[in-house]
């Protein structure tokens, strides 16, 4: 019986240790990190790290010089926000991200603002 009730323990504490590891990071922490990483390139690769924007490239077209910018995202309205992340563009790719993953990305890039 004693055996029997110290597997249990066990089991019970590693069936439970991944959720409470998962509590270590914060939510701001997670948005930041899917931010980066939003399973295709990062928003911070065009955006800024914040969300700033950033000029992509800079190239002369017809004797002038023309720049290819990402806009700031900081201060986009939150139905903006997720209109842009669930149509298609001529330069920001095609996510497919969920309503909750968009909410973190909005989180994100709308809460630095603030700071
Ligand atoms: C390859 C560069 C690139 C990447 C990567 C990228 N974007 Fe964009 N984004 C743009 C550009 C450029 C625009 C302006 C529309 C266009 O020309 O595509 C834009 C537009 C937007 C807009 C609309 C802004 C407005 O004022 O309406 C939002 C919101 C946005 N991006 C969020 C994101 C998020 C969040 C990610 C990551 C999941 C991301 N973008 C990844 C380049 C990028």
């Amino acid at each position: 019986m004693m055996r029997f009730l110290l597997t249990c323990h066990v089991f019970l504490f590693l069936s439970i240790t991944p959720l409470l590891s998962e509590d270590f990071i914060t939510k701001m922490e997670y948005a930041k990190m899917l931010y980066s990483n939003p399973r295709g390139i990062g928003c911070n690769k065009c955006h800024g790290e914040k969300g700033e924007g950033s000029i992509i490239s800079q190239y002369q077209h017809k004797g002038k010089m023309v720049a290819l910018e990402a806009p700031n995202i900081t201060n986009v309205p939150k139905e903006r926000f997720f209109q842009a992340l669930t149509s298609q563009h001529k330069v920001m790719p095609t996510y497919f991200l969920t309503w909750q993953e968009i909410d973190s990305l909005y989180y994100y890039v709308s809460s630095e603002v603030k700071k």
